[in-house]
């Protein structure tokens, strides 16, 4: 089988396609034809050498999180999942693969809601979502504010402050007002249109910075008002202008786990209430890849980007 990997770090090009043996489950576990993958920021991160510090990985690095897939094969003991079921899989890495295998509880049936790009867009950002507001724990009622709301992340943390019934408030650029607007933004600010940190200022009880690479020039900070928390997902220290605030950084405390986060994830599929948009399909290809990860590092059309087996389905 072909895997999407590197071997030093680098700019796209640094993947090549890579030869390996089909991998076999083990007890507890499902093999998985991978029908598409989520790239992430992170992916990006990863190849630029820039966590080589935090995490020790062997060459060659095949990053991949989210996957989507039809399990072909079961391993002794699993009872919930059959050959030909399609499931989606939360991973640490390795998900550019034409196989996988995985933990039965990082695993999930694809909610009959999601098309399959859309599913292969879900995981991690559902689950960096779904720790955000574990995070935060605000009452219903409550005021969140969202920077990036358009984003991957962004707009997952809108749609599940929505079912927690948080009032939320958004920004983005002005092309993806309605957008958000669709997934029930109480109020939105169009951040290249008008001032917002003046607009909404210290209207939060806490703020999210979902802006890929966290620069909002110190908007975030006066959005909340004096005591609140303001989380950014970046690795990015936030400016707060000498306001007193909690500061969160996203992945510094415990991650939700794929066996918690799924089943609020299938049930908001299954309600209608779970929108995961796509901003392109690319081939699941070496140039499928590299070009995605050319998108990556640029202010991409909002939403994610997947790489599928059959972009048409
Ligand atoms: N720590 C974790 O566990 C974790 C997990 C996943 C992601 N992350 C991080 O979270 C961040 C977001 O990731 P993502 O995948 O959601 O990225 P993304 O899909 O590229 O979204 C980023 C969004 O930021 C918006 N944006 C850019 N400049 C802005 C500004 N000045 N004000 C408001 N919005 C602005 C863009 O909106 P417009 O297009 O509307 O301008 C875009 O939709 C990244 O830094 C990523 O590394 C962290």
């Amino acid at each position: 089988m072909i895997r999407f990997g590197f071997d030093h770090y680098g700019d796209p090009a640094v993947f090549t396609a890579i030869q390996a043996p089909v991998p076999q489950p083990k007890p507890g576990q499902v093999q998985i034809q991978v029908l598409g993958f989520g790239l992430n920021p992170y992916d990006a991160s990863l190849r630029r050498g820039e966590q080589a510090a935090y995490r020790k990985l062997k060459w060659p690095i095949v990053p991949g999180t989210d996957v989507v897939g039809r399990v072909s094969a079961v391993g002794a003991g699993v009872a919930d999942l059959t050959v030909n079921d399609v499931v989606i899989n939360y991973r640490p890495i390795g998900g550019y693969s034409e196989f996988v295998v995985a933990s039965v509880g990082k695993v999930m049936k694809k909610p009959a809601g999601l098309s399959l790009a859309e599913a292969a867009g879900l995981p991690q950002v559902g689950i960096a979502a779904a720790t955000v507001l574990q995070t935060l724990a605000l009452a219903p009622g409550q005021t969140l504010a969202v920077e990036g709301a358009s984003g991957g992340v962004g707009a997952m943390v809108v749609q599940l402050a929505k079912a927690q019934h948080l009032h939320v408030i958004a920004t983005a650029s002005a092309r993806n007002a309605e957008y958000l607007r669709q997934l029930g933004t109480d109020d939105i600010g169009a951040y290249d249109e008008e001032d917002v940190a003046k607009r909404f200022a210290n209207q939060a009880d806490a703020t999210v910075n979902a802006i890929s690479g966290g620069f909002d020039r110190g908007a975030g900070a006066l959005i909340t008002r004096p005591g609140g928390t303001l989380l950014t997902t970046a690795y990015a220290k936030p400016e707060t202008g000498g306001k007193c605030l909690d500061l969160v950084q996203l992945g510094d405390g415990s991650q939700e786990k794929p066996e918690t986060v799924f089943p609020q994830l299938a049930a908001l599929a299954k309600a209608g209430g779970l929108s995961v948009r796509i901003a392109k399909q690319l081939p699941f290809t070496l140039a499928g890849v590299q070009e995605g990860h050319r998108l990556l590092e640029c202010h991409h059309p909002a939403g994610k980007l997947v790489v599928m087996k059959n972009p048409a389905e």
